[in-house]
C-alpha cells in the first residue's frame, strides 16, 4: 500500500498559460477550458480526502500549474527541486514558503544540479529517478544521496533516448502493491526492479500518467482499455477530462504535489 495523503498544493493555471513550454502540436490550449479542468480535478482529490492548498496563478510562470515538478514529498521530509527549464526555475521559491509552513524538514537541491519533480517516481521506499533534459545526471544523483540519507533507496533511469519522454512519469506510474504502469517508449533494459509491470496498449500511452490517491486511481479520460485494465486488477479508477494540460505536456501526476 503506497503512503497514504492528506493534503495536497495546486496552483490554478493563469493567464499566461499557454505561453508554457510544450513539444506536444496539441496546438493552444483554452483556458477557461483548462480551469474547468483543474477544478474537476480539485474537486476529485478532495473527494479522495485531500484537503488542498490551492495557489494563486502568477503569471510569470506560464508552467507554474505543474507544482509537481518543484518538489519531491516524502513523510520524512520535503525536497525542494531546481527545475531544469530555465523558464521555470523560479517556481520552486513559493514552494519552498508553502512547504515551510507544513513540513519540519525542507531541504534543497544545490545548482547546478537540476531535477524535475516529474522524473522521481516512489514506489514504497525506492525512488526511480530519471535522467532527463530536466534532470541532470548532477541532479539526480545529488536527489539519490539525499534520499539515502533519508533512509531511502533509488535508482537511476536514463530516459534520453526515449523522445516521447518529458519526464519519467510521462511513461510511468506505481499503483501501489509492488504494481508499475510502463508504457512501451520507456527504455529497452530500464532497471525497474522486481515491481510488476502493467501495460498500456499502444494509442492510449498519456494514460500511463496516473495517480494513485488513497482509495482511487485518477486516470486521463478517454482512454477505456486502461481504465478497464485497472478495474481488472481491482482498482477504481477516476477519470478526469485532461486535453488542456495534454497540449501543454501536462499530465495529472504534474498538477499536484501530494503528501
Ligand atoms: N509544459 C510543461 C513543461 O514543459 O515543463
Amino acid at each position: 500500500m503506497p503512503d497514504r495523503f492528506n493534503r495536497a498544493i495546486l496552483r490554478r493555471p493563469g493567464p499566461t498559460f499557454a505561453a508554457g513550454l510544450t513539444a506536444s502540436g496539441g496546438g493552444s490550449p483554452d483556458l477557461k477550458r483548462a480551469l474547468v479542468q483543474h477544478a474537476a480535478y480539485e474537486r476529485a482529490l478532495e473527494g479522495c480526502g485531500l484537503v488542498l492548498t490551492v495557489l494563486p496563478a502568477d503569471e510569470r510562470f506560464p508552467d507554474g500549474t505543474f507544482v509537481e515538478d518543484t518538489a519531491v514529498l516524502t513523510p520524512r521530509a520535503a525536497i525542494v527541486t531546481r527545475p531544469g527549464a530555465p523558464s521555470r526555475l523560479g517556481e520552486a521559491d513559493s514552494i519552498e514558503r508553502t512547504l515551510d509552513g507544513f513540513y519540519t524538514t525542507v531541504l534543497k537541491l544545490v545548482a547546478p544540479a537540476t531535477v524535475d519533480g516529474g522524473d522521481v517516481c516512489q514506489c514504497e521506499d525506492h525512488f526511480l529517478i530519471g535522467v532527463s533534459e530536466r534532470t541532470s545526471v548532477a541532479g539526480a544523483k545529488e536527489l539519490a544521496g539525499i534520499l539515502g540519507d533519508l533512509g531511502y533507496r533509488a535508482t537511476l533511469i536514463d530516459i534520453r533516448t526515449s523522445k516521447s519522454l518529458l519526464h519519467l512519469k510521462t511513461g510511468l506510474s506505481y499503483l501501489g502493491e509492488g504494481r508499475l504502469v510502463v508504457a512501451g517508449d520507456l527504455p529497452e533494459g530500464a532497471d525497474l526492479g522486481p515491481l510488476e509491470r502493467v501495460g498500456v496498449d499502444p494509442g492510449e500511452g498519456y494514460a500511463a500518467n496516473c495517480i494513485r490517491v488513497n482509495d482511487r486511481v485518477l486516470v486521463a479520460a478517454g482512454f477505456p482499455r486502461f481504465a478497464e485494465r485497472l478495474q481488472g486488477l481491482g482498482y477504481d479508477p477516476l477519470p478526469l477530462e485532461m486535453s488542456e494540460f495534454r497540449k501543454m505536456d501536462g499530465g495529472l501526476s504534474c498538477l499536484s504535489l501530494r503528501f
